[in-house]
């Protein structure tokens, strides 16, 4: 099955407002006219409208990095569902390994927040990945299965179908050390046989699953070239219109 290849750049805590509107109309003339990839953007929260009003009329889509499940009401320095939609936003970033490894993020508050993106109107890129020392005791599978089984609990066939799975394995984020492509697809082939067992055939086959790891230029062919990898989702090297672009252009590399 024909997939749409999704590239999206998560600028993590980079970029002032200034800076973000550079980068975004820098990348609007730099991918114009690439067709058949799906491009998006996540800036922190505070340039999101900013962004959002310099792509108007572009077909870059306007991703959020995080959320919170309530829609609004005494929480603190959190940012709600109904706020993304108002900026914008078409997606939303959920459980990726910073927030578990920093902000105490588990599997059922990502469950939580799924939901509530989900519930109002967001699509969702949902990030999954094991630590150094899984893969070492070689417990990435059982990790990936604990991680699937409880970010998506409760979540129906049709539901997913407004989902993209991320694979992150987190010694590969921002350390300059891409899975090879072979080892990102031995997961991603594992990922789309769990979403058959809890779903069906047809949504696995319909699911995208980025890959996120210090992908970069040189690495996104290869990685690309894999049967069961429908993307990226990319760090450090989103943050130039230079190498997103060369990303995003894979296709003619
Ligand atoms: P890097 O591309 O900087 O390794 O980051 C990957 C990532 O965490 C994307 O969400």
């Amino acid at each position: 099955m024909e997939r749409l290849p999704f590239i999206a750049g998560n600028w993590k805590m980079n970029k002032t407002v200034g800076e973000a509107l550079d980068l975004i109309r820098e990348l609007k003339t730099v991918i114009s006219g690439v067709k058949e990839v799906e491009v998006a953007v996540a800036p922190p929260f505070t340039a999101l409208d900013a962004v959002r009003k310099e792509l108007e009329g572009s077909s870059i889509r306007l991703a959020a990095q995080n959320l919170y499940w309530e829609e609004k009401g005494a929480f603190t320095g959190e940012i709600s569902p109904p706020m993304l939609k108002e900026v914008g936003c078409h997606y939303v970033i959920i459980g990726h390994s910073e927030r578990r490894q920093f902000f105490g993020e588990s599997d059922e508050t990502v469950n939580r927040r799924i939901n509530a993106a989900l519930a109002q109107g967001l699509k969702v890129i949902f990030c999954i990945g094991e630590i150094l020392k899984e893969r070492e005791e070689r417990k990435t599978f059982s990790l990936i299965e604990r991680q699937m089984e409880g970010g998506l609990k409760g979540l129906s066939g049709k539901e997913m179908r407004d989902m993209v799975i991320a694979y992150e394995p987190v010694w590969a984020i921002g350390t300059g050390k891409t899975a090879t492509p072979e080892q990102a697809e031995e997961v991603h082939r594992f990922i789309r046989g769990k979403l058959e067992r809890l779903y069906s055939k047809a949504v696995s086959e319909e699911i995208r699953i980025q890959y996120g790891g210090s992908v970069t230029p040189d690495s996104i062919k290869g990685l690309m070239n894999q049967p069961n990898i429908d993307g990226a989702l990319v760090g450090g090297a989103s943050l130039r219109a230079e190498s997103f672009s060369k990303i995003v252009r894979f296709k003619e590399m």
